[in-house]
This record gives structure tokens, C-alpha cells and sequence, in this order.
């Protein structure tokens, strides 16, 4: 941990560097951010194709295979990614920031100071672990978001690739489908699943921005450099 020193109008104010978050969370924020936008784009295509490909004799223009062959190749990078991710956030015995969290939800005081501190009427309440109490709420609907997104991805993908993978997950996700109304209501969930998540995005990113902005916790870099930095009392 590392302090400076940092002259703010007449009262000096101590403040240090704490590292919030590791190697293994910054990149796969990053990673997960970039097979998001690539299944976004490709997925809106799929839904509705926006380009066209240019005009040729030959056959050999395969525009939606394209798409869609990317689509599922950030669709098993998003797969990969929930998995070590979920491996990580139970049980990396170096970092439980994120779990810690988990005992602040059965705080009503907690809940009542971080909803006054977002409408600019309490202070921020302290935190146990890495999250307040609505942004680990917001994560627990993304995270659940995913898993809807990966179930009725295998889906369609078993449907579309009948080996390796495809195959093995075959029987299973026929049944999986069946559950979930025919292949129809399938695509359909996928489908609003992905506004979910846009949704999420729009109001993480705002978050973010507001808890730079009022926080001056350093926490739009923190997902970048790791490094949060917090006054010293
Ligand atoms: C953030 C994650 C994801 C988003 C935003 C997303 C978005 C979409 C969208 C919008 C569609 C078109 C649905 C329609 O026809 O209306 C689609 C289709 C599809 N998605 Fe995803 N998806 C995601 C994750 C996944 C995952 C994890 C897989 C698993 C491999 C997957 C596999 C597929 C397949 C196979 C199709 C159908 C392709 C076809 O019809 O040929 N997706 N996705």
C-alpha cells in the first residue's frame, strides 16, 4: 500500500493506494466486454440481417455462416469466461473481496444509507467487500442473464453443429428446449436476453461514471490499473 500526500484547499488529506482489483479480474472484464459487443453485432444480424454481401457469380459469399460461425466462436469465449469467473469468485482463497460483499445485503442500514448516498442526500456507507448492496444486486442479474443466455445459446447451437460439443450437449438440450416452450420461444429469449443485458450495460457504464465522479476513488481507472485510492483515517 502505498500513501501520498494531497493538499486540498487548507486541510491536508491523506490518501493511499489499495489494490482493489487482480490481474485475472481487469482481463477478463475486458475480454467479457469484447465478446459482448462481438456477440451484439453479430446477434443483431442474425436477427435481421443490416449488410449484404457484394454481388458475385460465384457461390461463395457465405455472409450469415460468417456471422454466425463468430457469433458462437464469443459465444464459448463468454462460456469460458462465466466458468472462471464463477471457479474465481468462489473459490480464490486470495481474493474474497467480492464474496465479502455478499454479507452487506442483510444489512437494512446498509441499504437504506447506499440508496440515500444515490440520491446525494447520505454519505456512502462503509463496505465489507468489494460491492455496495445494489451493485451486487445489478452483477446477480447480469450473472443470471448470462447463464439464460449461454442455456438457450447451446440450444440453437446443437441445433446448428451436431459434433463434438454439439453432439454431446444433443439429448440434453433438446430437453432444455422442450422446458422452455419449442425452439421458437427459445430464440425469443435469447433474443430479449441480449436487451437485458443492454439495459445493464447502459446503467453500469452510468453507474461507474457516477461513482468516479462523487466517490474520487479513482474507479473508472481501477478496472485498468487495479489501483483504487482511498482516504486515510
Ligand atoms: C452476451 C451474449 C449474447 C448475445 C447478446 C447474443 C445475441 C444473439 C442474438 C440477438 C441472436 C439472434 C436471435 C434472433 O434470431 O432473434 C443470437 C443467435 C444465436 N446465438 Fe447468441 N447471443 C449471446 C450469447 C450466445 C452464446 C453464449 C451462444 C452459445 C454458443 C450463442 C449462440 C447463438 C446461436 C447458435 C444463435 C443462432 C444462430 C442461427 O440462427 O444460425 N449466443 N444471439
Amino acid at each position: 500500500m502505498e500513501t501520498v500526500h494531497k493538499k486540498v484547499s487548507t486541510d491536508e488529506v491523506q490518501i493511499e493506494r489499495k489494490l482493489e482489483f487482480s490481474t485475472f479480474y481487469r482481463l477478463h472484464h475486458w475480454v467479457r466486454v469484447l465478446s459482448i459487443i462481438v456477440l451484439m453485432v453479430t446477434g443483431f444480424y442474425i436477427a435481421a440481417p443490416y449488410v449484404s454481401p457484394a454481388v458475385t457469380p460465384e457461390p461463395t459469399n457465405f455472409m450469415n455462416a460468417l456471422f454466425r460461425s463468430w457469433h458462437v466462436i464469443f459465444g464459448f469465449v463468454m462460456i469460458s469466461m462465466f466458468i472462471g469467473k464463477t471457479y474465481y469468485f468462489l473459490f480464490v482463497k486470495s481474493d474474497r473481496a467480492e464474496i465479502n460483499s455478499v454479507k452487506d445485503l442483510f444489512s437494512l442500514k446498509n441499504w437504506s444509507k447506499q440508496i440515500g448516498y444515490y440520491f446525494l442526500v447520505t454519505k456512502h456507507p462503509h463496505l465489507t467487500g468489494a460491492y455496495n448492496v445494489v451493485q451486487f444486486m445489478a452483477y446477480t442479474a447480469f450473472y443470471f442473464m448470462t447463464i439464460g443466455l449461454i442455456l438457450t445459446g447451446l440450444i440453437l447451437y446443437v441445433h446448428v453443429y451436431h459434433q463434438g460439443i454439439g453432439g454431446i450437449l444433443y439429448d440434453s438440450m433438446r430437453h432444455l428446449e422442450v422446458m422452455l416452450g419449442g425452439l421458437a420461444n427459445v430464440r425469443e429469449i435469447h433474443h430479449l436476453l441480449m436487451w437485458g443485458v443492454i439495459l445493464f450495460i447502459i446503467v453500469h457504464i452510468y453507474m461507474a461514471v457516477f461513482n468516479a465522479v462523487y466517490g474520487k476513488e479513482g474507479s473508472i481507472d481501477s478496472i485498468i490499473s487495479g489501483y483504487k485510492w482511498h482516504e486515510k483515517h
